[in-house]
């Protein structure tokens, strides 16, 4: 569904990203693992068009999308929730919600009901503020926005960092939900016993490297710190 392969990518004249190649198949969650700076956030933002790549190519359902303007990715169905969430603060989670809607997007059955049946802390919260949530109540917001756009395929990127406990716990549940109904996700992530949870497959990417692949089982229990 989603084939990366050879993507290199930096920022300026500073290369971060040499060589990365990986592979999400439909219906399969893949995480990509790694510390601090190794290059995760980058590897999405490339993905989605946000930075440009100098080198590799990006395929989608089959279909080349490196070179794509962002929203175009969007438009065909890879859905993205970014590091910081991007929530407007001013709109009420309703809002923030209809802000998700792709015009000319792909059709499918994801509507406010359906998102708040997966994230059932949001549904007490329509009216209130995106400002006003906690952390938690956040990124559950901006995985129900990018919903809300019928993606094809998700890219999450570190959705439990920061949360209480008791919230991972909520977040895992909604992300075994999601691949359940059908959806591909690549998601990065820090703690690798929650990755190993989730994951079918992994990618432990260090410096701008892929320095492992293979069944998410195989991760070592190591926590970055
Ligand atoms: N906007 C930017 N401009 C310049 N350098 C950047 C920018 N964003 C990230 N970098 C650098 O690129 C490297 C990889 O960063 P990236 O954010 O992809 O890592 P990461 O694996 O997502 O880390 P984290 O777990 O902290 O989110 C780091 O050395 C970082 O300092
Ligand atoms: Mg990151």
């Amino acid at each position: 569904m989603l084939e990366v392969a050879g993507l290199e990518a930096g920022y300026g004249r500073a290369r971060v990203l040499f060589g990365v190649s990986l592979e999400v198949r439909a219906g399969e969650l893949a995480v990509l693992a790694g510390p601090n700076g190794a290059g995760k956030s980058t590897t999405l933002k490339s993905i989605m068009g946000l930075i440009r790549s100098s080198a590799g190519t990006v395929r989608f359902s089959g279909d080349r999308i490196d070179g794509l303007p962002p929203f175009e990715i969007a438009r065909r169905g890879l859905g993205y929730v970014p590091e910081d969430r991007r929530i407007f603060p001013g709109l009420s989670v309703a809002e923030n919600l209809e802000v998700g809607r792709i015009p000319g997007g792909r059709a499918g059955a994801w509507t406010p009901e359906r998102v708040a049946a997966l994230f059932p802390a949001l549904a007490a919260l329509r009216e209130r503020s995106g400002g006003s949530l906690s952390g938690g109540e956040q990124q559950m917001l901006a995985i129900a926005r990018t919903l809300m756009g019928n993606p094809a395929a998700l890219l999450l990127d570190e959705p439990s960092e920061g949360l209480a406990p008791r919230v991972v716990a909520d977040m895992e549940r909604a992300i075994v939900e999601m691949k359940a109904s059908g959806l591909a996700i690549l998601l990065c992530e820090q703690n690798l016993a929650f990755a190993r949870r989730v994951a079918d497959r992994a990618y432990l990417l260090e410096q701008g490297q892929v320095r492992f692949a293979g069944a998410a089982s195989e991760l070592g229990e190591y926590l970055f710190p």
